[in-house]
């Protein structure tokens, strides 16, 4: 008989912070992230009221917990101050506290202007950064509308080093025209850098980017799947001979350096997310198996009055019912190496996953079950069809 879902015990979720900066310097051309330019400078202090004021608010909805990890993204969170950054920090420290050896990591652009602020970050408590270099060349630099260098990048990257124990970059690859060898000695001259964590993703065309209006006229040509793939197994090798090893779809670290607040997010935690655009997913404090997708208002100056107003910014609150919850823990941690825990798929769902159509993906070779470890997941293959294999294992 199914054993009911109270009954089942799992070990306390993390609870992880996500901080929503929505302005960056300029906009990337291919980016289609919540992310603005103003002509006028922003009025800072008011915004940090605003994510104070919403930090209260959360803090409501989810009292006694402490917190694993706090992720400061945007938009461009290096352009924030760190009077800012530190006023944050210290409000959730005042609120939850921290898990002891708590990740806070900040995301930053390598302009000079954006790494001047790094010694600050690291004194307001910052204890990773993670750096969008995404080229290792100056001409794709411009193509992709950057407004550094590589010099400059190199730059940020050694300044970095020395402020911080814990750095990451990111990469763009799969880039119009980029060859294999483009790519090998790219990646290869990243890595020399010296790191511990890299995030290599594959350019997407987004709709609505300046890209998605080139690629319709002709204007960008993206490279075909075969090459692509070529580009992703030369990735894999490149990184594991440098003992970096593939823990995401698009993510690669040494062991013991994967990002945690990210790993928070794929194993399908529990996070509150602040600023413009945040989506944050928190356990109802009344009924546990019920959990609360909440998502702010994306336009920058509107999240901030209903801030000011209300205390939050939501224009979308859903249950997640326990059956909706297993499908995004599906869908989030099957891009993870490690895979699926099907005890906690049980938990969060209240059913076991049909064992049957477990067996169909394994047989069709998208899947492996760790019957001892009682996990499943994705072969090479199926890491590129997990939306399919999500919907055969719940058909
Ligand atoms: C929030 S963004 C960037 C953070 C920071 N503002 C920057 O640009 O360095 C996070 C990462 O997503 C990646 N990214 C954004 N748009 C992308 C796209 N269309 N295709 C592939 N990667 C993309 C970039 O590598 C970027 O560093
Ligand atoms: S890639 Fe980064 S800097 Fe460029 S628009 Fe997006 S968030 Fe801003």
């Amino acid at each position: 008989m199914e054993q009911p879902i109270k009954e089942l015990t799992m070990p306390p979720e993390k609870f992880g912070i996500y901080v929503h900066w929505p302005f960056c310097a300029a906009k990337c051309p291919y980016c289609d992230f919540n992310s603005h330019v103003r002509r006028d400078p922003i009025d800072e202090s008011r915004f940090v009221a605003g994510y104070l004021k919403e930090l209260d608010y959360m803090h409501n909805l989810a009292p006694n917990r402490h917190v694993a990890s706090v992720f400061f993204g945007g938009g461009t969170p290096s352009l924030m101050s760190g009077k800012a950054v530190a006023a944050i920090i210290d409000k959730i420290a005042v609120l939850w506290g921290y898990e002891e050896d708590a990740e806070i990591s900040l995301e930053a652009n390598p302009t000079s202007i954006d790494s001047q602020n790094f010694a600050a970050y690291r004194l307001a408590g910052v204890n990773r950064i993670s750096i969008g270099v995404q080229a290792m060349n100056d001409t794709d630099l411009r193509k992709l509308g950057r407004m550094h260098s590589v010099d400059e990048a190199k730059a940020a990257i050694k300044l970095a080093q020395k402020h911080f124990d814990r750095i990451s970059f990111d990469l763009i690859y799969a880039r119009p025209h980029q060859t294999l060898n483009q790519w090998q000695d790219e990646l290869k001259r990243a890595i020399e850098l010296g790191t511990d964590h890299l995030s290599l993703y594959q350019l997407t065309i987004e709709s609505g980017t300046r890209f998605a209006d080139l690629y319709k006229l002709g204007k960008i040509t993206m490279p075909d799947d075969d090459h692509a793939r070529i580009l992703y197994d030369a990735t894999q090798d490149i990184c594991a001979g440098y003992g970096l090893y593939n823990y995401e779809i698009s993510n690669y670290a040494k062991a013991g350096e994967e990002c945690r607040h990210n790993m928070l997010y794929w194993r399908y935690d529990e996070y509150a997310a602040i600023g413009a655009g945040a989506h944050s997913r928190l356990i109802s404090s009344n009924d546990p198996s019920i959990r609360y997708a909440r998502i702010d208002q994306r336009q920058p100056e509107k999240w901030l009055e209903m801030v000011e107003a209300q205390g939050h910014a939501f224009i979308d609150v859903e249950e997640l019912t326990p059956s909706a919850q297993a499908i995004e823990y599906l869908l989030m941690c099957l891009r993870l190496r490690e895979g699926v825990s099907l005890a906690r798929y049980e938990y969060l769902c209240g059913e076991k996953l049909n064992a049957r159509n477990v067996a169909k993906m394994v047989a069709a070779e998208l899947l492996i079950h760790d019957v001892e470890a009682k996990r499943i997941r994705t072969t090479e293959e199926g890491l590129r069809l997990t939306d399919y294999i999500i919907g055969e294992l719940l058909g």
